[in-house]
């Protein structure tokens, strides 16, 4: 939610952010601005809409300053306008300010400036953030010098604030400095030469360093082009942790692809080889993770799982657990992390909490994280975002490896969160009941789910040709059984937020419960069909679609065969271990909602109303 770059160095920092707020665009797009000190002021540039809007209205003022901050907004507090595009400015013109999070007791601060002769222009809770530096610093005395008065009137004004931000500070009076802090917002520092840039998210850096420091909630860094000082709100001075980013720009770029979506269904294959790489074990029969720094005697005293998390994520719960359960034979709760938080569920003595998240910033995940670890619980994260505050806060985790995933819907981190669940059931299930013989033949299904992801892509052209034929429909139905049923909603989920459909998932027995009322020749479904004994069930549930003149999309083990015009459209996947099915399951309707989106004109990376990652409740 929001993208923030700021600029403190020798060149000119406009160039320089709205190539950064490119890079950020995923995690909003109403409108986006930036502010340059030069002369004697801040020259502010805003504009509702995408960043190509801002730079095209940069282009025409001439923007020589070379420290700037720089906004694209997903809103929260007030309209898509350009008086809300951020940055905003104090009343007294001393403060320029981006933010990304929100400020819970701006109401009462507002109040309070109001009060004090300070004036608003938008409707946004940040504008209070940059009333309120402004008038600290105007009651601050200097102390230490001038940039100690600047940095001193922001940690003053963070003291009072409930909420979350990560905000970015100029002041005309302090030229060639930046503040710069957060909680429950991430925010980065990238340490150049002669230079020093905030975001937040890396890929809006590493065109121009790879070192980075990744802010902790409650720090604040104070930024100049020779150097940076980081301390706490409470004083402290903190020695920093430079960091080296392990991806390079090319891999944030779309390449040969019109989307960041088509380019991540299509490096899955590459995702899941690095899921698995160095991960199992010497003799071939488990799984490794030096992540989760758990002891397999540890691992015996644990009679429950939890895992919570949020959107497709969620989804990767629900195969977990099936996986888990079906194989380990241990419990396996899954909670909307959104609702865990907030629940106070009665947990068991010995459960070990998972969560999942792409990002590794999604609030309610992190809120459910803090949540399991006040109860005294250990918490992992598997995650894709090195760094991340999610794999910070975590009491051990697997990173996933799958690159930076830049399209809002999620695609290879998904399939890849899958792989890993698999490898942990595997895992698990070493530990308790399973063979070392069943183990070789589980690795060996898993080692080869990349080139059979690689034929399931092979299809993107007979997809493709379905998706434009049932592009037209308003209404899907994603219907499968077991470990296909969280596919029938991931599939649901994909179609609904990149094409506006109304799809619902459900498990292929439910459909005669009630949504079978849907069923018409204007709503296909589309069925994720098991091999084993459910298959003739499920032939069962599309017989009744069919009675009722419901259009078929079958998505089908290569070597089962469907009853003759059983099926409209039939999609193969390639034969595969039961714990592998679930991803090849997952790449036909990626590309499914894929195409249908990209037929009917939407834009699928940057779907309405969505960002990548919800960084607000
Ligand atoms: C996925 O297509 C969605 N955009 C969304 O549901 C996402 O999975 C969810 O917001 C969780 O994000 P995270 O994995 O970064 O925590």
């Amino acid at each position: 939610m929001c993208g923030i770059v700021g600029y403190v160095g020798r060149q000119k920092a406009a160039a320089i952010m709205l190539e950064g707020l490119k890079r950020l665009e995923y995690r909003g797009y109403d409108s986006a601005g930036l502010a340059v000190l030069q002369g004697d002021g801040i020259t502010l540039v805003k504009s509702i809409g995408r960043v190509a809007a801002l730079a095209k209205l940069a282009s025409s003022r001439k923007l020589s300053g070379t420290c700037g901050i720089s906004h694209t907004r997903w809103a929260t507090h007030g309209g898509v306008t350009d008086a809300n595009a951020h940055p905003h400015v104090s009343s007294d013109g001393q403060i320029a300010l981006v933010h990304n999070g929100v400020i819970e007791n701006y109401v009462h601060m507002k109040r309070f400036l109001l009060e004090k002769g300070y004036t608003f222009k938008s409707e946004t809770d940040t504008e209070v953030l940059a009333n309120l530096i402004a008038y600290h610093y105007a009651k601050q005395p200097a102390v230490n010098g001038e940039g100690s008065r600047f940095l001193e009137a922001v940690r003053k004004t963070l003291l009072h604030v409930e909420g979350t931000y990560g905000i970015a500070v100029l002041s005309p009076a302090h030229p060639g400095e930046m503040v710069a802090a957060r909680k429950g917002s991430p925010l980065i520092l990238g340490v150049g030469e002669h230079e020093h840039l905030i975001a937040s998210d890396v890929s809006a850096l590493v065109s121009r360093t790879q070192n980075v420091v990744y802010l902790k909630d409650g720090e604040l860094v104070h930024i100049t082009p020779a150097g940076f000082t980081l301390s706490t709100l409470d004083l402290a001075d903190v020695s920093p942790v430079i960091d080296q980013v392990t991806w390079s720009v090319d891999e944030a770029e779309l390449g040969e692809h019109p989307h960041f979506m088509r380019k991540e269904i299509f490096e899955q294959p590459l995702a899941l080889e690095n899921a698995m790489r160095g991960r199992f074990s010497a003799d071939g029969s488990s799984a490794n993770f030096g992540g989760l720094n758990l002891t397999p005697a540890d691992f015996r005293t644990i009679d429950r799982f939890v895992f919570t998390s949020c959107g497709t994520g969620w989804h990767a719960c629900l195969v977990a657990e099936h996986l888990i359960e079906r194989f380990a034979r241990i419990p396996v709760e899954v909670d909307y992390a959104s609702e865990f938080r907030y629940r106070n569920a009665p947990l068991d003595r010995d459960a070990l909490f998972f969560v999942i998240s792409q990002s590794g910033e999604t609030i309610d995940t992190l809120a459910a994280l803090r949540e399991a670890k006040r109860k005294g619980y250990k918490c992992m994260a598997i995650c894709n975002v090195v760094g991340s505050t999610i794999a910070r806060e975590a009491d051990g985790g697997i990173y996933q490896h799958a690159g930076p995933e830049i399209g809002v819907a999620s695609t290879k981190a998904f399939t890849s969160q899958l792989l890993i669940s698999a490898m942990f059931a595997l895992y698990v299930a070493r530990m308790r009941d399973m063979s070392f013989a069943d183990g070789v033949e589980y690795i060996a299904g898993l080692k080869a789910v990349p080139d059979l992801a690689r034929r399931v892509l092979e299809q993107a052209p007979h997809i493709q040709n379905i998706a434009l034929r049932y592009a037209k429909y308003n209404d899907f139905l994603f219907l499968g059984r077991l470990s296909l049923f969280p596919i029938a909603l991931e599939g649901a989920l994909k179609l609904k937020e990149i094409s506006y459909i109304h799809a619902e998932g459900y498990p292929a027995a439910e459909m005669k419960h009630g949504p079978i009322a849907l069923i018409s020749d204007q709503c296909p479904s589309v069925f994720l069909v098991p091999k084993g004994e459910l298959f003739n069930k499920v032939l069962s549930s599309m017989q009744e679609i069919k009675a009722r003149k419901g259009l078929i999309i079958a998505i089908v083990p290569e070597n089962l065969e469907l009853p003759e015009g059983l099926a409209d459209e039939v999609i193969t996947i390639p034969d595969c271990h039961e714990a592998a099915l679930p991803i090849l399951a997952t790449i036909p309707v990626q590309l499914l909602s894929y195409y249908i989106a990209v037929a009917r004109g939407c834009d699928v990376d940057k779907p309405r109303n969505l960002a990548k990652s919800v960084t607000v409740e």
